[in-house]
């Protein structure tokens, strides 16, 4: 049961009408209730939220871009909650930190404080960078865009800075998450080698945007390599968020909540858990949504360990080339 503290500040929550405040003590019930060996209570109050975040956040406003732009910058309307986004716990408080200050920016503005917004993000793929933008989005409610870097380098070769200049623009005009992929394309110094000076320039460039941006939106710029990245770019941002494959802790929440329902009660962790060592979340959840797609084309509702097990050395060997 959720704790007398945790009803007192739902009602308060509920007669206040701060519906972001009931939501999130909600989810601390839900945790509470997992911590009790709950899990099936903690998944569906987990679910009940998630839906309700999800129905209160139709209807954002798209923004056209212009149309040389528009094949180079995916807009999407954001639906995945933080609960998706597994990661160890001091990466996930300083992720809420960046929530927590976008909520109280007003106060922070009074102060003459600007809410931390330039955020890099690096690791290794498929360990949950693109998913932090969306999950950024989804949560602080503002539409995600996503700027491919590489296509936008190789396609305006000559007029890239020119490019990002407009993006710049609507950066500075609509607010939302404006997440820069695969960054290292301007970011590297190799590219850098290879290239008579333009992509120098274009780095500049992009330095001198994001330096003098003063919007509201989130400018995030994720890259797989961060020893390319030139050492100028780290102080530009408010923070610098390192990826890496997930921790044996990580990895059962993950599988957790990837096979939900699905899993077996004597599910085998133990040999899970090792044999998925060294895998990216992508590939873990991944195996997963495999292991289920077996189960319910043979008419199973449980997955067991053994077909997520099938999965993973699956991966592990096209992994190593087997
Ligand atoms: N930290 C994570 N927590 C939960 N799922 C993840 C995580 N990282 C990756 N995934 C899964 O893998 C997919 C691809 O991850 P993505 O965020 O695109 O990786 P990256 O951008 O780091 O290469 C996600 O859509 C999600 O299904
Ligand atoms: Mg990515």
């Amino acid at each position: 049961m959720a704790t007398a503290e945790q009803i007192k500040s739902l009602i308060r929550s509920y007669t206040s009408e701060d519906k972001e405040r009931f939501l999130t003590i909600a989810l601390q019930v839900a945790a509470h209730e997992a911590k009790q060996g709950h899990a099936t209570l903690a998944h569906e109050i987990r679910d009940l939220v998630d839906k309700k975040l999800l129905d209160s956040r139709k209807a954002l406003k798209v923004i056209s871009f212009p149309q040389d732009l528009k094949n180079l910058v995916l807009t999407e309307a954001p639906n995945i909650p933080k609960s998706a986004l597994i990661m160890e716990t001091k990466m996930e408080q300083r992720i809420e930190r960046v929530f927590h200050e976008y909520r109280q920016r007003g106060k922070l503005k009074s102060h003459g404080l600007d809410h931390r917004r330039k955020i890099l993000l690096s690791g290794p793929p498929g360990t949950g960078k693109t998913l932090t933008a969306k999950v950024l989005a989804f949560e602080l409610n503002l539409p995600l865009h996503i700027i491919q870097v590489d296509r936008l380098v190789t396609k305006f070769m000559g007029e890239t800075s020119a490019k990002l200049r407009q993006i710049f623009d609507l950066i500075k005009q609509e607010s939302g998450v404006y997440l820069f992929d695969e960054f290292d394309a301007i970011g590297s110094e190799r590219t850098m080698d290879n290239d008579v000076g333009e992509m120098r320039r274009v780095l500049n460039a992009f330095l001198q945007f994001i330096e003098q941006d003063q919007s509201d939106s989130f400018i995030v710029a994720a890259t797989n390599n961060p020893k390319l990245l030139d050492h100028a770019l780290f102080r530009r941002f408010d923070d610098v968020l390192h990826y890496q494959e997930p921790q044996e802790e990580e990895r059962k929440h993950l599988i957790e909540n990837v096979l939900g329902r699905f899993i077996d009660s004597n599910f085998a962790w133990k040999r899970v858990l090792k044999n998925s060592d060294g895998l990216s979340h992508a590939e873990i959840a991944h195996a997963c949504e495999d292991a289920i797609k077996v189960a319910v084309l043979s008419d199973h509702n449980k997955v067991k360990a053994t077909q997520v097990l099938d999965s993973i050395n699956h991966r592990h060997g096209a992994y190593l080339g087997r």
